[in-house]
């Protein structure tokens, strides 16, 4: 192993391990400022000025919090912001990006059988989605649609499972989930940093100047910081799920997509609803696990025998030879201990495919990655594995992966 692969595997590792970490942090305080927004209470008696009040207990000391709805009468001598863990995420995130799905492209990004692309053509698309994806994001919010918070986030839906689909008919499928993810995940650090601040900013300068603040500068904050709150479970979904290529490989992943967007927002209302201590809408957890049932039964294989899966039905006995025969030919090439495949440095995942006990071992892993999906060979099969040899594995698999 050269020392440039021992470089960068472990530079990898440390950026992601700083995008988990920034992640946590941002959207750890975005949950805990929406609860107390919405867990204040108003009664008399409150400070000039002040929209509501909370009680917390945490970690050995109670905590007594107002909320000024505009502001406080004068500017407190030390004011934090919040703003380093949403651009840290941000920053480590698309350095993220760049370093796998743009550096590999042909690995990651593009499935040469959804559309056959040039790198650079590749790139060019996802850079554009990421910045249109704010901008119209943003047009939406200042029109006048933004001063309708449900329409608003009914088109803002729609929007986003036209643009689900459009990607996953250009780039791979797991390229199609982290581009959504990454341009939610845009969105939502662009509200931070062209709204929420810059509009607090606003409120201080008028502070400062004697001057009362429009409160219109907090509100517009306030409506993305509530967006930003319920886009935070489908961006993770998003973010993890190129582990699961049920997810992201089957025939209908771009409904998937949208179907987690109802899953996450559906939750977050349950919590939100609890947090302003209204009736507990129960009901969402129905809608939830219906929309997860449903993702469940459009990922599986015989539902629907899209392009994406192939199952060992017909087949007779497959001898295990011709299955160590396929992957020595088809997969090994990355799936070793040194690999001769340029650009793989290490085993990916520490999968390696070159012993029968290896096989054995990655025998599940092997199926779901390359009969029941199309996830391997990556970048559109570029093994160029058949369907034949893909359900040879899958009979393999199926009449219970015997090893000798
Ligand atoms: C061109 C190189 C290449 C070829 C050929 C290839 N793979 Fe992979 N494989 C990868 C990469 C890269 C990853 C890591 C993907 C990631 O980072 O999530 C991977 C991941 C995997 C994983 C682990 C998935 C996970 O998320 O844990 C399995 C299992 C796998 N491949 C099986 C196969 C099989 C079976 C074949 C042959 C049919 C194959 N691969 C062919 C590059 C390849």
């Amino acid at each position: 192993m050269t020392l440039a692969i021992i470089a960068s595997e472990w530079a990898s590792f440390l950026i992601r391990w700083v995008h988990v970490i920034a992640g946590i942090a941002w959207i750890g305080s975005s949950f805990y400022f929406v609860h107390l927004d919405l867990s204040l209470r108003k009664h008399d008696g409150l400070a000039q000025g002040v929209g509501g009040e909370a009680w917390q207990v945490h970690g050995g000391g109670f905590y007594n919090m107002v909320k000024y709805v505009v502001a406080p009468p004068h500017l407190p001598k030390e004011l934090t912001w919040f703003k380093w863990e949403a651009y840290a995420t941000w920053l480590s995130g698309f350095a993220m990006f760049v370093a796998l799905y743009y550096t590999n492209a042909e690995l990651y990004l593009i499935d040469r059988t959804v559309l056959d692309i040039a790198p650079s053509t590749a790139i060019g698309i996802s850079l554009a989605g990421i910045v249109l994806g704010w901008v119209i994001y943003d047009l939406m919010c200042k029109s006048p649609l933004g001063r309708n918070d449900l329409l608003l986030g009914l088109v803002g839906f729609v929007l986003l499972v036209a643009a689900s689909y459009g990607f996953t008919k250009v780039f791979s499928g797991r390229g199609a989930f982290v581009q959504i993810g990454a341009m939610i995940g845009t969105i939502m650090v662009a509200s931070v940093a062209m709204t929420i601040i810059p509009n607090q900013r606003k409120i201080v300068i008028d502070l400062l100047a004697g001057r009362s603040p429009d409160p219109a500068l907090g509100a517009a904050g306030k409506q993305r910081s509530v967006h930003n709150n319920y886009l935070t479970l489908p961006v993770v979904f998003l973010m993890i799920s190129n582990h699961y290529p049920l997810a992201f490989a089957s025939h209908w992943n771009w409904l998937i997509i949208a179907l987690v967007v109802v899953i996450g927002v559906s939750v977050r209302h349950f919590y939100n609803s609890g947090h302003a201590h209204k009736p507990s809408p129960w009901w969402t957890w129905a809608v939830a696990a219906a929309a997860f049932l449903a993702i469940v039964f459009l990922s599986a294989p015989s539902a629907f025998t899209g392009r994406s899966a192939a199952t060992g039905a017909g087949v007779q006995k497959v001898a295990f030879s011709e299955v160590q025969e396929i992957i020595t030919s088809r997969c090994s090439m990355c799936h070793a201990a040194q690999p001769v495949w340029e650009g793989v440095g290490v085993p990916p995942k520490g999968v390696m495919l070159e012993t029968p006990d290896q096989i054995r071992t990655h025998a599940s892993a092997i199926y779901v990655q390359a009969a029941a999906t199309r996830a391997m060979p990556p970048g559109g099969n570029l093994t160029e594995i058949s369907d034949e040899d893909r359900r040879l594995i899958a009979a393999w698999y199926e009449s219970g992966a015997p090893v000798p």
